[in-house]
């Protein structure tokens, strides 16, 4: 049975993200795989604090909070699903946190060549973002740039990717028909 684990960067329960993570999740489960849901703002933890312990010795970070479990969930998972709205151009603060606190899944080498992910390789990853301005040309940087650093070359995931563009009330995505087929579509991708 395929793990699928989900860590939602909206602080809303009943937002875009939560719309978006919800129909993927249930496609898949549908077809055989067993999920994790887990929401940042429901969490307490820090970010990286550059201890370097991770890089020093330690096979995983050392600091022991709610961010701790999903870390290791994160090695065990086949599938990850991102979600996060766009706050000023970026992801939200809790959910930046939360992806500083991978630099634990990269290993010492990646700075020298050697394999720089401690995942096991054939992973795939849905980075889901939301926002309310409705054009695709503006805040797609944040998909490229933690996309690039959780694709292949460092953490190694098949990426794929959904934008929710236009949203600004919670139900906007789930009223959405198009951008819902869309969640569906990629969730039938995830687990081909
Ligand atoms: C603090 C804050 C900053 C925001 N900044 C942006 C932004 O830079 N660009 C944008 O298109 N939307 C911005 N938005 C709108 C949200 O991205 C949008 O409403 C999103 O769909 C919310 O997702 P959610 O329902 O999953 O929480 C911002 C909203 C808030 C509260």
């Amino acid at each position: 049975m395929k793990k699928i684990l989900c860590i939602v960067g909206s602080p809303r329960r009943t937002g875009g993200c939560q719309a978006l993570v919800r129909k993927v999740v249930e496609t898949c489960e549908e077809l055989g795989a067993e999920a994790q849901v887990y929401s940042v703002y429901d969490m307490d933890f820090r970010g990286c604090v550059a201890c370097m312990a991770c890089k020093t010795g330690s096979e995983e970070c050392v600091l022991r909070d709610d961010l701790t479990p999903v870390l290791r969930a994160m090695k065990e998972a086949d599938i990850l699903i991102l979600a996060s709205p766009i706050y000023f151009g970026d992801v939200t603060g809790e959910f930046k946190k939360a992806i500083d606190r991978m630099y634990s899944l990269m290993t010492p080498e990646y700075l020298t060549g050697g394999n720089p992910s401690r995942l096991a390789p054939g992973k795939k990853c849905l980075f889901i973002t939301t926002q309310g301005y409705p054009g695709e040309d503006r805040f797609g940087g944040p998909l490229e740039t933690y996309g690039g650093f959780l694709g292949p070359g460092w953490f190694g995931y098949e990426m794929h990717f959904l934008r929710g563009l236009g949203l600004r009330a919670p139900s906007d995505a789930s009223v959405n028909p198009e951008l819902m087929g869309q969640a569906e579509e990629l969730a039938r991708k995830l687990m081909a």
